[in-house]
């Protein structure tokens, strides 16, 4: 028996003892597939092949020559009877050379890539009569992985799916040759044809080619000779449309002469006319090529990049990379569902602005994405998407459910952005905390408490940090601060051991930063960022509510008001229970972690000014005073028996194996805040419901995204309202949310219910 790897290793010193070049590969890999079909008791020979026009090579010597490969090959008559059908593909790759490999972006997906790509893919469209097709197939991986899972899953012979359902095209000859005889090799029925899929797997251009029949004049003789003729005519003038354009086809259907493409378009619109007929392929998987946008004019030229973009993409693409053109055939073939491997860039800038976002834009959906993995080979990194255009109730994003997956692929809605309002807002301002600046005034218990007994003790104080918010035992500061920014050098001096710190440590950190922060020069030991409006607006006040820049969970914490608060959180200065429940609530979460904010990795980052410039607000949150203070009582009644801080109560309330009084009690008050929220708002409170689950306690995926739609309804309403008729928009407190009937968005539970609004 024979390894994958050496297999690969001998294709290519064969080859190289054959002097390289297209007639040696075409004579290797005969040998190799000829091994795999005897290895499967399978008859093939070189005259079949030949009749078949299948790995053409001219019959140079034949027998000498096959007799050096078969030794190269297999020298001690080892056999292949364990390879998977897919190496002879990678065999293949293995004997590509380095320059057709980048200019066609080849690089062959091993089959578990595969699998998974096409088991998410086909399990909604999964019937003996889908169709599914790979526009840049090479040797058939997705293919035969498509083959083996609608065989099993509709319990019907892989032959019957491979000649009823599977479409296939790539522009290297050789790959469209050995998909078509893998296929074969997999059916295991020697009484086939080997031509049996030459109306199925096409050799050519993918991105050119008619795709709708009615683009074609009406009559015409020869449609692929027409149509060929329209490519030729359209690709100098890069598709641009417009009269040049119009002419060139006018001439065309005036003329007899036939121009000829420089390249090879596929026709799908003539090559699958029955598909096409009833509105494209079921499903459309792979692992097209991806190229930098740098080199994709290389590969393919500046006219053909100027078709692609014009004809596919609606005319610029910019700097997007030449996976998109693959993306938007695919949508423009499929009829329903999209699986593939792409490039991590997929998500990013121009690609991700013209492909995706352009797809989503079109009633496509996100039903599951991958951001990032490492391609196991090629030192590159890979993301898997899939597409569909059936109505979605929940996404998968990087192995997590999520409402919604945008064209960035982060999680939020494609719901319309939601506009800029000018309320008055009942919530104080939200502040990021401090930024101190350097580490020299920052002390640690042990070292405060020495400072703390000098003269000007009472400058150091607690610092709170976005790690003390959520620490297990409590929202309490581990650090200290030296605050003597207020005070003058000569002040500072009365305290020997702090002038001392400030003048020798403080000193030489802040110099370090003088040419990024100019302003530093004059008060170099105070703090880069005072914040004063903040300790401001909380004097007197015994507690804020603090977030933290950064999380998961997105929840407000009740800390005392006497720290300096660190820049990792933003504090609204206030302990009204109403403004507490308010931003514990789910409206505000969903909000602020979609609309408000952005997701780095698995965290949130909260911005409060883009909630205070967005969020719908309700005039008063008054009403939700009593449950606020329920919530805070609860809150504190878990934590307090336990003797654990936020994150453990949380971890608690969302474990569906706890239920203790006080846990139950606490769910119930979050679920209460949600319904007084929701009512406040003019929302069905069903929307705000929370459920316990295996995965956690809160909003399903299906309620959050009906909520957010809700909530842009209310917002585009607003916006809309101020627009036409400012003098009665909310910014006068009397005028209330928007009724269902003034809605925007066509959400069905979006509807607000005014007879339970309070406004
Ligand atoms: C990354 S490889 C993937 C092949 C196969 N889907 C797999 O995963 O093993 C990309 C394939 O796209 C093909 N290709 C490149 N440009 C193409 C085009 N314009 N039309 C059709 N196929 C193309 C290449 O020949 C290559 O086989």
């Amino acid at each position: 028996m024979i390894t994958a790897q050496a297999l690969r290793d001998r294709a290519r010193s064969a080859v190289a003892e054959l002097g390289g070049g297209p007639l040696a590969v075409a004579v290797v890999m005969r040998r190799v597939v000829r091994s795999f079909a005897a290895a499967r008791g399978l008859p093939l020979t070189d005259a079949a092949l030949d009749s078949a026009g299948l790995l053409s090579a001219p019959s140079v010597d034949r027998p000498s020559l096959d007799h050096l490969v078969s030794d190269y090959l297999f020298p001690d008559g080892t056999a292949v009877d364990d390879l998977v059908l897919e190496e002879i593909g990678y065999v293949y790759e293995a004997l590509l050379e380095d320059s057709s490999r980048r200019d066609n972006g080849a690089h062959y997906t091993q089959p578990e890539l595969a699998d998974e790509i096409v088991a998410h893919t086909l399990a909604p469209v999964a019937s003996p009569d889908a169709t599914v097709v790979d526009i840049a197939a090479g040797s058939g991986v997705f293919l035969l992985a498509s083959a083996r899972y609608l065989a099993s899953s509709c319990q019907v012979p892989t032959v019957e799916i491979v000649t009823g359902c599977l479409y296939g095209a790539d522009i290297d000859p050789v790959a469209v040759d050995i998909a078509k005889l893998s296929l074969w090799l997999l059916c295991e029925d020697p009484t086939l044809p080997l031509t049996f899929l030459d109306d199925r797997i096409f050799c050519g251009n993918s991105l050119v080619g008619l795709v709708d029949p009615a683009e074609l004049p009406a009559n015409v003789r020869d449609p692929k000779a027409y149509a060929d003729a329209m490519i030729a005519v359209a690709l100098p003038l890069g598709g641009r449309p417009g009269r040049r354009l119009e002419e060139a086809y006018a001439a065309l259907s005036r003329g007899r002469r036939r121009p000829v493409p420089v390249v090879r378009p596929i026709h799908w619109a003539l090559v699958a006319p029955e598909v096409m007929a009833r509105g494209g392929f079921d499903a459309v998987v792979g692992n097209p090529p991806y190229l930098g946008v740098k080199r994709v004019r290389d590969a393919i030229g500046q006219e053909l990049r100027d078709y692609l973009a014009h004809t596919l993409a609606g005319g610029t693409t910019r700097r997007a990379d030449y996976v998109i053109y693959f993306l938007l055939r695919a949508a423009a073939l499929s009829r329903g569902e999209i699986g593939l491997i792409t490039t991590d860039s997929v998500s990013e800038g121009d690609t991700a602005r013209f492909g995706l976002g352009a797809l989503l834009d079109r009633g496509w959906q996100v039903a599951r994405a991958e951001r990032s993995a490492p391609w196991p080979t090629a030192g590159v990194r890979f993301a898997k998407i899939w597409l569909t255009i059936r109505p979605l109730d929940s996404a998968w994003l990087d192995g997590r459910p999520v409402s919604a997956i945008t064209g960035t692929l982060e999680e939020g809605l494609s719901l319309p952005e939601p506009a800029q309002l000018d309320l008055e807002v009942p919530l104080p301002h939200g502040y990021q905390g401090t930024i101190v600046l350097g580490r020299s005034l920052v002390l640690r218990p042990s070292e405060a408490e020495t400072f703390a007994r000098g003269p000007l003790g009472h400058a150091v104080r607690p610092y709170l940090s976005g790690e003390d918010l959520v620490r297990p035992c409590g929202s309490t500061a581990s650090r200290f601060v030296v605050d003597v920014g207020k005070l003058g050098l000569e002040e500072l001096a009365e305290d020997r051991a702090l002038a001392r710190l400030v003048r020798s440590k403080v000193r030489a950190e802040r110099r370090r930063h003088f040419v990024k922060y100019p302003q530093l020069k004059e008060r170099w030991w105070g703090f880069l960022s005072p914040v004063d409006e903040l300790y401001r607006d909380a004097a007197g006040l015994s507690h804020v509510i603090a977030f933290s820049k950064h999380s998961k969970h997105l929840w407000p914490v009740l800390v005392g008001a006497d720290h300096v608060f660190s820049n990792g959180l933003v504090v609204y200065p206030t302990q009204d229970p109403a403004a507490y429940a308010f931003l514990a609530s789910d409206l505000h979460r969903v909000w602020a972690m979609r609309a408000g904010g952005t997701m780095l990795n698995t965290a949130y980052r909260y911005n409060p000014s883009r909630l205070r410039a967005t969020y719908p607000f309700p005039v008063d949150l008054a009403p939700l005073r009593p449950v606020g203070k329920a919530l805070l009582a609860a809150l504190d009644r878990v934590g307090t028996e336990r003797r654990i801080g936020i994150t453990g109560v949380l971890n608690l309330v969302g474990d569906h194996h706890t239920h203790d009084l006080a846990t139950t009690d606490l769910r119930q008050a979050i679920a209460d805040v949600n319904h007084a929220a929701a009512r406040l708002q003019g929302i069905e409170e069903s929307l705000a419901t929370p459920d316990l689950t295996p995965t956690g306690f809160g909003l399903t995926p299906t309620r959050q995204r009906a909520l957010m739609a809700a909530l842009v309804d209310q917002n585009l309403t607003l916006a809309e309202t101020s627009r036409t008729s400012p003098e009665t928009s909310r910014t006068s407190p009397e005028t209330s949310l928007p009724s269902p009937e003034t809605s925007r968005t066509s959400v069905e539970t979006s509807s607000t219910s005014p007879e339970t609004s309070p406004r």
